[in-house]
C-alpha cells in the first residue's frame, strides 16, 4: 500500500503517523475506540447520517467511525475513509465487515482528488487538525461535496481544558526535557482550539453556517480497567508519548511513576476519569 496523494508541507505528519504514532494507535485501537466512543456518539447524533448517503471520514485512522457510518448509510450509501497512515488503515481494513459499503484510501486529504460533488456528509473525529495549510485542505475536500452537504467534526479545545492530556505531560516533565515550544496553530491535537481560527479556516475554504458547540467531558482513561490501564493510556497517546520517545529507560520509568501517582488522585474503583473538552464543529457546503 502506498500514499496516493500528498502535499510536501504535510511530510512531517506523514512520517509521524506512519512511524511510532501510527503503530501505537494501531496497537491501542480497541482502547482508543472505547475511550473516544462518547465522542463518536455525539458526532454521529449531530451528523445524522441517513440510508443512501455518501460520506467521507477524514483522518479515519483505524476505521471505527468509518464502519459506524457505513452501518448507518446502509442500504444504498457508501463511506470512504481517507488517512495517511498505512498501519492504521491496515487495521481498519482488517476490521471492516465483509460486504459493508466502505472503502479505505491512503492519501493526504489536502492533495487527493475527491470525486467532484459526490458526497453528502464530511465527517471526522479528531482527523483534521494535522494539516499544515488547513484552508487549502478544506477547500480541496469541499470539492468532493455536493451543494448542501453537511460537515461535522470533533476537535480538542485548549490544553488547559484537557487535563487528560496535559496532566500526564506535566508530570513527565519532572523527569524528561520539555518538547520544543510550539506555535498553537501548528498541526497537532490543539491546532483547532481557537474558535475564531476554525471559523476563518472553514469560511475561507468556502463553507457556510459554521457552528462550534463546546462540550465538556469526563474521559475514563482507565477504560473501565483501573489505574494500570490509565497509565497505559497516558503513556501511549498525545504529547506525553512524544516527550518520552527516545528517552533513557530510567527517565521513562521515573516519569511513569510520577504520572501514576498523579492519576491515583482521580481513581474511583476501576474508573480514572479526567476532564476533557471538545468542539463539535458543523457547517454546510453552500
Ligand atoms: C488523532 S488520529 C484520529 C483517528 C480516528 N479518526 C479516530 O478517531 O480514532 C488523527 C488521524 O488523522 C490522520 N491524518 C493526519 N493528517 C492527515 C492528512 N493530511 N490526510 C488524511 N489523514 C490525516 C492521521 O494519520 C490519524 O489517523
Amino acid at each position: 500500500m502506498s500514499l496516493l496523494a500528498s502535499d510536501d508541507r504535510n511530510a512531517d505528519q506523514v512520517a509521524y503517523w506512519n512511524g511510532p504514532a501510527g503503530e501505537r494507535w494501531r496497537a491501542r485501537q480497541r482502547d482508543q475506540d472505547t475511550l473516544l466512543a462518547p465522542i463518536a456518539q455525539l458526532l454521529l447524533q449531530q451528523a445524522a447520517p441517513a440510508a443512501g448517503e455518501a460520506v467521507l471520514d477524514i483522518g479515519c485512522g483505524c476505521g471505527s467511525t468509518t464502519i459506524e457510518l457505513a452501518l448507518r448509510v446502509t442500504p444504498g450509501g457508501r463511506v470512504v475513509g481517507v488517512d495517511i497512515s498505512a498501519p492504521m488503515l491496515e487495521r481498519a481494513r482488517e476490521r471492516a465487515p465483509a460486504g459493508l459499503a466502505v472503502d479505505f484510501v491512503q492519501a493526504d486529504a489536502t492533495a487527493y482528488t475527491f470525486e467532484a460533488g459526490a458526497t453528502d456528509l464530511l465527517f471526522s473525529r479528531f482527523g483534521v487538525m494535522f494539516f499544515a495549510e488547513p484552508r487549502k485542505s478544506f477547500a480541496n475536500i469541499r470539492r468532493g461535496l455536493r451543494h448542501g452537504a453537511r460537515l461535522a467534526f470533533a476537535c480538542w479545545r485548549e490544553p488547559r481544558r484537557n487535563p487528560w492530556l496535559t496532566l500526564p505531560l506535566e508530570e513527565a516533565y519532572r523527569h524528561v526535557p520539555r518538547l520544543p515550544p510550539s506555535d498553537p496553530e501548528e498541526p497537532g491535537p490543539f491546532a483547532f482550539a481557537d474558535e475564531r481560527r476554525v471559523r476563518d479556516i472553514l469560511e475561507g475554504a468556502g463553507f457556510a453556517r459554521v457552528g462550534l458547540e463546546p462540550v465538556d467531558l469526563a474521559l475514563d482513561i482507565g477504560i473501565g480497567r483501573g489505574i494500570e490501564s490509565a497509565l497505559e493510556t497516558a503513556l501511549g497517546v498525545g504529547p506525553t508519548s512524544r516527550a518520552l520517545e527516545g528517552q533513557p529507560p530510567e527517565l521513562q520509568a521515573a516519569a511513569a511513576d510520577a504520572i501514576l501517582a498523579a492519576l491515583r488522585r482521580y481513581q474511583v474503583g476501576n474508573v480514572v476519569a479526567l476532564p476533557g473538552a471538545i468542539w463539535i464543529v458543523t457547517a454546510t457546503n453552500p
